[in-house]
């Protein structure tokens, strides 16, 4: 089955995502289905509730920005009720994007180091430190799980000129190019 992209304005983006139990019903072909909306929509990580469920579940595979940045070279991973703890130095900016929100790209300050503990598909428990850009997409990835996105970390000033942008994603006049959601406000669903 073909996920669509639930898109910036959508309420479902804005929730606390609920932790997921071993069990949890379809859970590996969701993980794929994920997987293959990430890839369709040239993406490198993807929140579920992107794809419309409030569930702590995150899928990544780094590796096509490998060139740029070694530390993402083959880091494909899927993160179940992963916690990230910050740790000690200086918030980064760089560039980000998000397939939620379709033609934005906003410089956005991360810390460069984390500390991550997640389980993995088979709900075995990991740890690892990690850094640089991947630490970046686990950031911003698990931010979806709390409800934020990544221009809630930008200045109001930078909101207030990407207004317009903003706007036509909530009302469905924006450009997209892989399956979407749009918002119960949007004039097209
Ligand atoms: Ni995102």
């Amino acid at each position: 089955m073909k996920l669509p992209v639930y898109l910036y304005g959508h309420p479902v983006l804005r929730k606390i995502s609920t932790p997921i139990e071993p069990g949890y019903p379809g859970l590996e072909q969701l993980i794929s289905d994920m997987f293959a909306a990430m890839y369709e929509s040239q993406g490198v990580g993807l929140a579920a509730p992107q794809i419309g469920r409030n569930i702590r579940l995150v899928v990544i595979d780094a590796d096509p920005v490998a060139e740029e940045f070694p530390e993402c070279s083959g880091r494909k991973l899927v993160l179940i009720n992963p916690e990230v703890e910050i740790l000690e130095g200086e918030d980064i900016s760089r560039s980000e994007g998000c397939l939620s929100l379709p033609g934005i790209s906003e410089n956005v300050p991360r810390v460069e180091n984390i500390r991550l503990r997640w389980l993995d598909q088979n709900f075995e428990a990991h740890e690892e430190l990690i850094s640089g850009f991947l630490a970046r997409i686990v950031q911003h990835e698990c931010d979806h799980l709390d409800g934020k996105v990544f221009i809630d970390h930008i200045s109001a000033i930078r909101r207030q000129l990407i207004k317009g942008k903003l706007n036509n994603i909530v009302t469905g006049r924006a450009k997209v190019d892989y399956p979407v959601r749009w918002a119960p406000t949007a004039k097209r669903r």
